[in-house]
């Protein structure tokens, strides 16, 4: 059943470029207020800020601003904000979360933190954490300041609980589901919700998007977790496995536990949290989840939540952005990368 709704939702779901393309000419001109936005005199700084503009990313974030918006009513100067918003806030948690889980690579090539060590990484990241919120302030946007840093507040509080899990013994599925809507959910429900504020003043329409965002970022990370265990490096750009090489359990183990003997899941959590997993160990994880079912399983959870996503879209009239986000919800949980 999970494999066949899998299916034809991958024949229905288009990439993401078709998926932008409403909102293209916007994301083009985005490209400047985000370089602007992070000009600085202090040379060592600069130089990062370059690299880090060199590789883009999807810049998924700011499409859904620009989306949402032009759902909602159209895209205005607000959109601008909002997006650039957004991407600030995604590259510096990026940055930081490239410190946290002592990954060497992003985006295909060396992370800030394997350059120029974690000292100037984490500085880097407070850097356009403070731009991200700073630019809401010097445009007067304080709706956008209280919903964007509700959001880091909530990655916070994910990327810490997360940080606590990997030291205890065990975790389940409810706790999964809090630190992913945490550290990668309230993003992207910011970024829907901002668009639409940008362009309409209709209280439901935002939450609607809101709504939607949130839906879209748990299926988001629920793909990103299936891929640590399915994908490689030279096609994600980031170090595949590295999930478990931090000691971190995610849906697809949690679920290939709960279906073994008690035993069997305590061996293998052992393993996991034993301090320095090997890349046999890792392999043998990776068997066992595959062997249990949790790929399977973790795709027909993010469908669900994709369909949920789906679903607050009934409030809007029919449009060539409501498609697109129709589009991004399967898109969400198909990428490869
Ligand atoms: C990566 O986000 C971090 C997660 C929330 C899983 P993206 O996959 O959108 O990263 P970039 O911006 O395209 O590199
Ligand atoms: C997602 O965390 C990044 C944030 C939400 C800050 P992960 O550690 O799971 O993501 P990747 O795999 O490094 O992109
Ligand atoms: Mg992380
Ligand atoms: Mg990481």
């Amino acid at each position: 059943m999970a494999k066949n709704d899998a299916t034809q939702a991958l024949v229905s779901a288009g990439s993401l470029q078709e998926i932008i393309h409403p909102v293209k000419y916007h994301l083009d001109e985005f490209q400047t207020y985000f370089r602007n936005s992070v000009r600085s005199n202090v040379s060592l700084l600069d130089l990062i800020v370059r690299y880090i503009a060199r590789q883009k990313g999807k810049r998924v974030r700011p499409a859904l601003v620009f989306l949402a918006a032009e759902l909602c009513g159209g895209i205005t100067e607000r959109s601008y904000i909002g997006a650039t918003m957004v991407e600030l806030l995604h590259t510096a948690t990026l940055v930081h979360d490239d410190v946290v889980d002592d990954a060497e690579e992003r985006r295909g090539v060396a992370s800030i933190n394997a350059v120029w060590k974690n000292k100037a990484a984490v500085l880097v990241g407070d850097f356009f954490l403070s731009r991200g919120l700073l630019i809401s302030v010097e445009n007067g946007e304080y709706d956008f300041l209280r919903v964007t840093s509700t959001a880091v507040k909530r990655m916070s509080e994910g990327e810490l609980l997360q940080i606590q899990k990997s030291r205890q013994k065990n975790i389940d599925e409810q706790t999964y589901f809090q630190i992913i809507a945490d550290k990668t959910a309230s993003l992207l429900s910011t970024c829907c919700e901002v668009g639409a504020m940008s362009a309409s003043p209709d209280i439901k329409s935002h939450e609607a998007m809101r709504l939607y965002g949130e839906h879209c970022g748990l299926a988001f990370q629920i793909r990103d977790d299936i891929l640590d265990y399915i994908s490689r490096t030279t096609i994600l750009g980031k170090p595949v496995g590295n999930d478990l090489r931090e000691k971190k359990i995610t849906l697809p183990l949690i679920y290939a536990c709960s279906v073994v003997e008690a035993s069997e899941a305590k061996k293998i959590i052992r393993l996991v949290k034993s301090g320095k997993i090997t890349n046999e160990g890792i392999e043998y994880v990776h068997d066992f989840v595959k062997r249990n079912g949790g790929i399977e399983y973790s795709i027909a959870v993010a469908q669900r939540e994709a369909e949920k996503a789906i679903a607050q879209l009934a409030y809007f009239p029919e449009s060539q952005a409501k498609q697109s986000l129709t589009q991004f919800a399967y898109y969400v949980i198909h990428r490869k990368k």
